[in-house]
């Protein structure tokens, strides 16, 4: 039996016992079964022949510096609305990640709604569109939502930095703290009943804690909001088997908001 069948198995067993309607066989099966087969194949690589390389071109001391876009910092967002805040964001140079990123991507989803999920930050795909979540990862995250009986569009989805790390790398400490105050006003706006963390980044970076897999799983508490921390889809794609402690931690966040 493999997971998938296991946990098939014990909502069966639970809801012959209790009554209870579950979860839509299909929405966990397309959660659950995501194919092992999207991970790319290893290929042989062949080392390039060295081609003669032309001498070194001395570099003249007087060779201008690029200049250095200018970073303006946020201004204060504490009484901003929707509008405002996303315009502000459109434009926002404050931090070393603006110059590279093609679109901020600020959000999306329902500006009233009882739950959120936070990411790290866009990837290649979220960046080419401005829209969260739309990659890979992206499907998995909307099969999570659809398991957990809501549409992607009733609840909202935003990211620790609004603008794409260069090679999809973590956000730095520096990045994370000039770029979290858009995301604190986002929460303040939305006020969710409860707010679902994907991965170690927004751990780290909303809650100031490190090490999801002890972590995840646990209630904690962000200005009166319930979180519930849990690995990033991402993750899932490497590691199916994970996807049942997801589906645990998404659970204890239905039951909270009376979807079990
Ligand atoms: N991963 C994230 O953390 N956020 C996105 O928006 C996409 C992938
Ligand atoms: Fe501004 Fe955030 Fe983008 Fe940095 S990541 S430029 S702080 S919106």
């Amino acid at each position: 039996m493999d997971i998938f069948d296991e946990i098939i198995c014990c909502m069966k067993a639970e809801a012959s016992s209790t009554g209870n309607v579950f979860v839509r066989r299909k929405d966990l099966a397309e959660f659950m079964n995501e194919p092992l087969a999207s991970r790319p194949v290893q290929q042989q690589t062949v080392p390039p022949v060295a081609k003669p390389q032309p001498p070194p071109v001395a570099i003249p001391e007087t060779e201008p510096e690029p200049p250095m876009p200018a970073m303006t910092a946020l201004p204060d967002l504490a009484n901003m609305g929707w509008q405002e805040l996303h315009q502000c964001a459109l434009q926002c140079s404050a931090c070393p990640l603006a110059p590279t990123r093609k679109n901020v991507v600020f959000g999306c989803g329902s500006q009233q709604t009882e739950l959120m999920f936070i990411g790290e930050g866009p990837g290649a795909d979220e960046d080419e569109q401005g829209v969260p979540f739309v990659g890979k990862a992206g499907e998995l995250l909307t099969k999570m939502i659809r398991a957990m009986k809501y549409d992607r569009s009733e609840v909202y989805i935003a990211n620790i930095v609004k603008c794409r790390p260069p090679g999809n790398r973590n956000p730095s400490d520096e990045e994370a703290a000039i770029c979290l105050p858009i995301l604190k006003r986002q929460i303040e706006l939305v006020n969710p009943k409860a707010i679902v963390l994907l991965g170690a980044v927004p751990l780290k970076y909303l809650m100031g804690m490190t090490g999801i897999t002890r972590q995840r799983g646990k209630w904690m508490e962000y200005n009166g909001i319930q979180v519930m921390p849990t690995y990033h889809p991402a993750y899932l794609l490497r590691n199916p088997a994970a996807k049942a402690d997801v589906w645990k931690d998404l659970q204890q966040v239905m039951a909270y908001l009376g979807k079990l």
